[in-house]
């Protein structure tokens, strides 16, 4: 007997049919099953920090164990709003327009449910981060997709005017981007920002990679934030988390800020969806948010080394590159190797040469537009990275 696909199964819904599992997890499952090094998954496999460690078993030592303020506890909304305030100058109300998430992915599903109606349209930047098509789907958003140019990942204007409509509801701006490495400038991200008013729309900003930031002469790799722009902060909900900037991507911590009235809506959404996120390691977030600047200028020089350490890896191994100014992924062209696909050269690479990446077809919504990428990431220790080196070794050309 056959098995019925999802879509004739009566007891699963249409819109779980409408998408995959994610692919990036699968590859780190494949990289345990065939004993690959995994620059897959974005996750680090170096320590997380002792201090924040600390203060998360000392909260649970202090009997911290019940469930927090469904939309987080006040000494972490606190710690937040000063944070927001220090780095991007921008003043936040903790008690209104602060909603502590389970993890940047929560935040990002969160507001979108809490503001889209079935039928309007989200525009995304794509390649982009693999769980926007879902979240699009799970929300009733009609996805609209606008492209990424390589090698520098610049977009179109024209094309983006032309995606704005009456339908428009929001866009997501993923800044520094994955999977491209892509840090906005100020004049697109404020030419993004003019159609937001003109369209009168929202915009999501996923801004987890903004303390990994690669600084070039010659070049603006600065952070902006959406809401720091004039006429943006009413309209953009920044969704922000723990995950990379603190290496605790399991703890998942993260938050959404967006004002008032949108908070509200986002506050009951996540409120049934999730109750809260774990109430101890928001203790340990308050802690972390306030470290001082020294931590984040360590942190991005450590990623800068990681990736000065993997670029020439790559390119010696064959790969073209497209180097990325923030996030801690390297997009790689694979044309070079004679593979039918991303996905045949990814099953190759992990069971034949023993190193783990992911298929840029996932980034896509035409899957045919990344047949011919694939991405690392390299938030991994030098040794790690290392061994991957060695195992390219074996990577041969297929011409
Ligand atoms: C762009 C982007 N957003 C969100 C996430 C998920 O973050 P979190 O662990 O906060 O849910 C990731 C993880 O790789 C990511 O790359």
């Amino acid at each position: 007997m056959t098995t019925p696909s999802p879509s004739k199964n009566r007891h699963l819904s249409r819109k779980a049919s409408l998408f995959t599992e994610s692919v990036i997890r699968e590859m780190t499952r494949e990289a345990l099953k065939y004993g690959a090094v995994n620059l897959s998954q974005g996750f680090p496999d170096f320590s997380a920090p002792e201090d924040i460690k600390r203060k998360a078993m000392e909260a649970i030592d202090r009997d911290v164990n019940q469930y927090a303020i469904t939309w987080g506890s006040k000494d972490f909304r606190d710690a937040i709003a000063r944070k927001t305030q220090s780095y991007l100058g921008i003043e936040i109300d903790p008690e209104t327009e602060i909603t502590v998430t389970c993890g940047s992915t929560e935040g990002m599903i969160a507001a979108m449910m809490a503001t889209v109606d079935p039928g309007e349209e989200v525009i995304v930047f794509e390649p982009f981060y693999e769980n926007y098509a879902p979240d699009a789907i799970l929300s009733d958003a009609h996805p609209r997709y606008v492209s990424l140019r390589a090698p520098d990942w610049h977009f179109d204007r024209d094309e983006l005017r032309a995606t704005f409509n009456q339908k428009t509801k929001a866009i997501i701006v993923c800044n520094p981007n994955n999977p491209t490495g892509k840090v906005f400038t100020r004049d697109e991200m404020e030419f993004i920002a003019g159609l937001c008013q003109e369209y009168d729309a929202l915009c999501f900003t996923d801004e987890i990679y903004e303390h990994i930031l690669y600084p070039r002469a010659g070049a603006e790799i600065n952070h902006i934030s959406m809401a720091q722009l004039d006429g943006m902060r009413e309209r953009t909900v920044v969704v922000n988390s723990m995950s990379k900037t603190y290496s605790v991507t399991g703890w998942r911590v993260g938050y959404c800020i967006a004002p008032p009235q949108i908070t509200g809506a986002i506050r009951k959404v996540h409120d049934f969806l999730t109750v809260g996120a774990a109430a101890p390691l928001q203790a340990a977030g308050a802690y972390a948010l306030s470290l001082p600047q020294e931590y984040y200028d360590r942190l991005q020089q450590e990623y800068q080394a990681r990736r000065d350490l993997l670029v020439p890896v790559l390119e010696q191994a064959g790969f073209r590159t497209f180097v990325p100014d923030g996030a801690y992924y390297i997009m790689t062209d694979i044309s070079s190797f004679g593979f039918e696909n991303d996905v045949e050269f990814t099953r190759h690479l992990i069971r034949e040469v023993g190193v783990a990446c992911v298929p840029g077809s996932s980034f896509y919504s035409n899957p045919a537009a990344g047949a011919q990428q694939v991405r690392f990431c390299f938030c991994k220790k030098d040794e790690t990275l290392n061994r991957a080196a060695e195992r390219f070794e074996k990577l041969q050309k297929r011409l």
